[in-house]
């Protein structure tokens, strides 16, 4: 039988196949079941170790990998950088070959530099996780995102999917722009023009300056937050102003589907690209079915990335 994930890491969604894409959320489905349970006990990768390596801010994505890998028997530890040796001058992979030396079986890093990861992947022995770089990609996002469309809506493939905000600057939208139109859903980007990035970065899919025009009909409606720390001040305008025009309302959601579905990856801003009375109508919303399943396909990376290791 052949490989189904025959990867040594998960880079970005660029190196996967659709097949190999419905390989993790199939995997994954198991482990939302499981994590809804009381005992939350698997020992699948009890004596492997897998360190959380973040150099940007996280809340959701680095404490859903812990939890992810406590909850199957890893050792967990988390390496600040903040705390650390960087601000003395140490380079990435200085960095990174000293923990490495450690011998962990999985590296987590999130970095400002778009290719920290792969660079880092490049030097290291074990497993790597792109939990974010830079501009580049987010693949753990956009599979949790593709899940949790999947289980809400019952299929990705014909939907029509708006993604809204600063796509330019988002490596969340890079990496959904990439899975999405392979799982056969149809993309649209909306946002103010120097937040859009050119033709090619988008493959083609269509770019709006007008909301309105790009939620008509839509079946999701994926709302990202500025990413005020990666770009020039003159780039932010009045947050006021982005909301009238970007800003996801109940008004702006009736030219939707009927029953489209609300998505956000956090950390939101309530009141500038979505109203926070919509945010928290789970019967719209699915921003904490985000957060619950990003457990689940955290888990399921681990897993299968691991799974080579246990079995040697
Ligand atoms: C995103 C990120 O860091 O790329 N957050 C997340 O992981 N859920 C999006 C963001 O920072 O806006």
């Amino acid at each position: 039988m052949s490989d189904p994930f025959p990867h040594r890491h998960l880079l970005g969604i660029a190196a996967l196949s659709a097949s190999e894409i419905r390989f993790i959320l199939d995997q994954a489905e198991q482990w939302i079941e499981f994590n809804r349970r009381t005992r939350k006990i698997d020992e699948r990768l009890k004596g492997l170790t897998q360190f959380n390596v973040f150099f940007e801010n996280s809340t959701r994505t680095l404490f859903s990998f812990e939890v992810a890998g406590k909850r199957l028997g890893a050792t967990v530890a988390n390496f600040h950088a903040a705390g650390s040796s960087v601000h003395k001058g140490e380079t990435l992979i200085d960095t990174a070959l000293t923990l490495d030396a450690m011998r962990p079986d999985v590296l987590v890093i999130r970095h400002s530099s778009t290719g920290a990861a792969a660079e880092v992947a490049a030097a290291v022995d074990c497993a790597v996780i792109n939990a974010g770089d830079g501009t580049g990609e987010h693949p753990t996002q956009a599979l949790l995102d593709a899940l949790t469309i999947r289980r809400r809506l019952g299929r990705i493939e014909g939907l029509k999917v708006v993604i809204c905000g600063d796509i330019r600057h988002s490596r969340v939208a890079r990496s959904n722009l990439l899975s999405l139109p392979l799982l056969g859903a149809e993309l649209r980007v909306a946002g103010p023009p120097a937040l859009l990035p050119g033709w090619e970065a988008l493959g083609g899919v269509p770019a709006f300056d007008d909301f309105d025009e790009a939620i008509e009909g839509a079946d999701v409606v994926m709302m990202l937050r500025i990413q005020r720390e990666r770009m020039e001040a003159a780039l932010s305008a009045s947050l006021d102003d982005f909301h009238a025009r970007y800003g996801l309302t109940r008004e702006r959601l009736a030219r939707a589907a009927p029953d489209a579905l609300v998505m956000h990856p956090g950390p939101m801003n309530r009141g500038v690209e979505i109203d926070g009375e919509l945010a928290d109508d789970r019967s719209r919303s699915a921003i904490l079915d985000q957060v619950e399943i990003g457990v689940a396909v955290r888990m399921a990376c681990l897993d299968i990335l691991t799974h080579g290791r246990r079995t040697e």
